[in-house]
C-alpha cells in the first residue's frame, strides 16, 4: 500500500529536489505514502502489516479493502500486524476506531506501548482483539497464511528514546514478519540496523523480501540539509558502502527483493537516478505505492 519511511514523499516540511519533484507530480519521482502492506491468502480476508498515519488514504486507494457490495458495515481487513511502535507503524490504528472487529497482532513489548497510551483505547477492546505474539512462533491467520515475528537489530521508538535510550538491540521492539502460505515465503522488514548471520540465514531463499531501504548513505540527512541524524542513529542500515544493505545481501539468495520504508532524502526514490540504476543492477527493485504481487503457493 505504501513504500515511504516516516514522513512520506514528499515530506510536508521538505523543499529539496526529490520532494519538489514528487509534489509537482513528476512521474519519475512518484509521491509515496508511509510503508504498509496488505496481503491475503484467500482473496477475501486481508491482513495489514503496518498501520501508518497514511492508512485511511491507502485503504481508499485499495479496492480489495473496501466493504463488499451490499454490505453496510463490514471490512475485509481481518487483522493488523505491527512491526514496532514507531509512529509510522502505529499511527493509523487511530483511524480504525469505528467499532469494526479485527485482530491486532504484535509482540508483548509493542502491545505494552499501546496499552500505556490511553488514546489507543478508542479501539474498543471488546471489538479489537489485542493478541500478543511470541517471537519465533508461527501463528495461523484467517485465510490460511501463517505469520511469524522475529527480532531484528533496531532501536526503541523515537518517542520512547528518553525513557529507553538509543542503543541498538535485538528484541521485541523491532521485528520482521515472515509470512508462509503453502510453500511460499514472504518476509517484511521495514526497519533493520544490521544484517546478522542469523537473520541472513532466516531470509535465505525467501520468495519475496521487503527490506528497509530508508537511506542510500549513512550521512545523507546531514549532507542534504534534512537533519543531523545518521542512519545508524535512527536504527536503519544504509544501502551503499562496504557494510551496507546491497553488499550485505550479496550472499543472501531471494527470488525477489524490494526496498520499502524509503526516506524522502534517498535518491533511489527517483526512477532516473544513478543510485536507482545501481540497486537494479544488483537485483533489487524499489517498491512503489499500489504495487501488487501474486505469489504462487
Ligand atoms: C524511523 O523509522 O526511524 C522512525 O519511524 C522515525 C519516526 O518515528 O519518525
Ligand atoms: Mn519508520
Amino acid at each position: 500500500m505504501g513504500s515511504a519511511a516516516g514522513g512520506g514523499v514528499p515530506q510536508w516540511n521538505c523543499g529539496a529536489e526529490l520532494c519538489r519533484r514528487a509534489r509537482a507530480g513528476d512521474p519519475l519521482c512518484p509521491a509515496r505514502t508511509q510503508t504498509g502492506l496488505a496481503l491475503s491468502a484467500n482473496g477475501r480476508d486481508w491482513i495489514l502489516i503496518g498501520a501508518s498515519p497514511d492508512l485511511p488514504e491507502q485503504i481508499r486507494n485499495t479496492s480489495a479493502l473496501h466493504p463488499a457490495p451490499g454490505e453496510t458495515r463490514a471490512s475485509p481487513i481481518a487483522a493488523v500486524v505491527l512491526t514496532g511502535a514507531d509512529v509510522d507503524a502505529i499511527g493509523g490504528l487511530l483511524s480504525l476506531r469505528e467499532r469494526q472487529a479485527f485482530d491486532l497482532l504484535a509482540t508483548g513489548r509493542v502491545h505494552a506501548s499501546l496499552d500505556a497510551n490511553l488514546i489507543f483505547e478508542v479501539l474498543g477492546r471488546e471489538v479489537v482483539r489485542r493478541r500478543p505474539v511470541a517471537l519465533d512462533e508461527p501463528v495461523e491467520l484467517v485465510g490460511g497464511a501463517t505469520i511469524e515475528l522475529f527480532a531484528v537489530p533496531g532501536k526503541p521508538p523515537l518517542w520512547r528514546e528518553a525513557e529507553e535510550g538509543i542503543a541498538h538491540r535485538e528484541d521485541e521492539a523491532t521485528v520482521g514478519v515472515m509470512v508462509r502460505h503453502g510453500r511460499a515465503r514472504l518476509a517484511h522488514i521495514p526497519g533493520c540496523a544490521a544484517l546478522t548471520p542469523s537473520l541472513a540465514e532466516r531470509l535465505a531463499g525467501v520468495d519475496l523480501l521487503f527490506f528497509d531501504g530508508t537511506l542510500w548513505s549513512d550521512e545523507e540527512m546531514r549532507l542534504s540539509g534534512a537533519g543531523e541524524k545518521t542512519g545508524a542513529r535512527m536504527g536503519h542500515m544504509s544501502l551503499s558502502g562496504p557494510g551496507g544493505t546491497l553488499a550485505a545481501f550479496d550472499a543472501v539468495p531471494a527470488r525477489r527483493k524490494l526496498l520499502i520504508h524509503l526516506n524522502h532524502t534517498n535518491p533511489v526514490v527517483a526512477d532516473d537516478s544513478p543510485e536507482r540504476a545501481r540497486v537494479k543492477a544488483l537485483g533489487w527493485d524499489v517498491a512503489h505505492d499500489g504495487l501488487r504481487i501474486s505469489l504462487p503457493r
